[in-house]
């Protein structure tokens, strides 16, 4: 008996020694700043389940970027389709962000060493970048297990965004440049640095743009950042879907490939009247925009396609097949070509009056 009590205190006292070492060491890493000092936002989710979520820069996030109209939009309502994940609406604020801690941050400019000068670190930058955009991503829109962000050019900082937020992912969309070119001119979807007088100058614009996004992608590498072809999600939604989770290590669900059933639900789509592929994702799935462009590039464009574009061909877009062959359509995706074609999705009245409104803001925004 005495010596169960002895062995009992002895082993309290042994308990209670690894605890407070463990303490000890915690604070002492902390205070060599071995810890990452984090930022924690915490919500509640408001309206249909009472769960709270925390977040830091260590919590599991997805970029989704690529050049404007190469269907991020798309991608991101079937990604907001599902339970576990919300990216809502385009944020506008992040590239910007993004853009002006780049500048500070460059080996060339007076500004960086003005500022070490005076006290403000890059570590400090990076510390407020990160809590910047945890802040904006985590509170536009509603409390999901995982966070999603789609601004389309953010994926030009993914080798940046990688290093802030260690346990985030990207999805690259990729697309025919003719079509993503077409669809901007068609649609007046200003871009900053695209003249959308010029199918020339818009082709040479995408070319560069998605070569800078690639090449991000890759020096991310393929565990945290994949590229997925705005073709293969419309003519292959399922197959296609399911390797986008099997990436991002989220469960199977029906719903992603129904997302217009979600629009405006609890947990669902949201949508904004400035997002100016609002319009096209009200419907499901369909093959309208897939070959719009053919017939639409100037004659002298498409004879010099490979020089102004080269990047058609290193993703695999024949430059002088109008159109290349994208692959076969699964037949549900025929079947809501049919329904779409027969008119049953028209744009709510609400969202075409709101439409009306010319979003003037749009310099990093107008995505897809
Ligand atoms: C709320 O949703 C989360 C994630 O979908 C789920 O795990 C949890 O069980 C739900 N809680 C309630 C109270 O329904
Ligand atoms: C845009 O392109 C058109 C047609 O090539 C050209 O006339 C115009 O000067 C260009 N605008 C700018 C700002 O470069
Ligand atoms: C097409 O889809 C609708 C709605 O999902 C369904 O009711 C219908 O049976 C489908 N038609 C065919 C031919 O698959």
């Amino acid at each position: 008996m005495r010596l169960s009590v002895k062995r009992t205190v002895v082993l309290l006292l042994t308990v209670f020694g690894a605890w407070s070492l463990t303490r000890t060491l915690y604070r002492v890493l902390a205070c060599l700043g071995e810890l990452p000092r984090t930022h924690v936002v915490s919500m509640r989710s408001r309206n249909w389940n009472r769960t709270q979520y925390r977040y830091n820069q260590n919590t599991p996030m997805v970029f989704v970027g690529g050049v404007p109209r190469s269907g991020t939009t798309l991608m991101r309502v079937m990604l907001d389709a599902h339970p576990d994940i919300r990216c809502g609406e385009e944020t506008r604020v992040i590239p910007r962000m993004l853009a002006m801690r780049q500048a500070l941050g460059r080996q060339d400019s007076g500004e960086r060493w003005a500022l070490e000068d005076e006290g403000v670190s890059q570590e400090m930058l990076d510390a407020a970048t990160s809590a910047f955009i945890l802040e904006v991503i985590a509170r536009h829109g509603e409390p999901a297990r995982v966070l999603c962000n789609k601004d389309p050019f953010t994926l030009k900082s993914a080798v940046y965004l990688s290093r802030i937020f260690p346990n985030s992912k990207f999805l690259l969309m990729l697309r025919d440049g003719r079509a993503s070119v077409h669809s901007m001119i068609s649609r007046r979807v200003t871009i900053s640095g695209f003249n959308l007088s010029s199918y020339r100058d818009c082709l040479t614009k995408w070319s560069n743009a998605i070569e800078v996004m690639l090449s991000q992608c890759m020096a991310v590498g393929q565990r945290r950042c994949m590229a997925v072809r705005y073709e293969d999600l419309v003519l292959q939604p399922r197959a296609t879907m399911q390797r986008v989770l099997h990436f991002l290590k989220s469960p199977w669900d029906e719903g992603v490939l129904h997302h217009e059933e979600a629009i405006g639900r609890p947990g669902g789509v949201s949508l904004s009247r400035t997002e100016r592929s609002t319009d096209q994702v009200i419907k499901p799935v369909n093959l309208e925009a897939l070959t719009r462009w053919v017939g639409h590039i100037p004659a002298d464009v498409q004879l010099d396609m490979e020089k102004i574009a080269p990047m058609l061909r290193k993703l695999g877009y024949n430059p002088n097949a109008n159109p290349p062959d994208y692959g076969p359509p699964d037949p549900e995706v025929i079947n809501n070509t049919q329904r779409v074609l027969r008119g049953d999705f028209k744009t709510p009245t609400s969202l075409k009056r709101l439409r009306q409104v010319s979003p003037k803001l749009n310099s990093k925004g107008g995505g897809n």
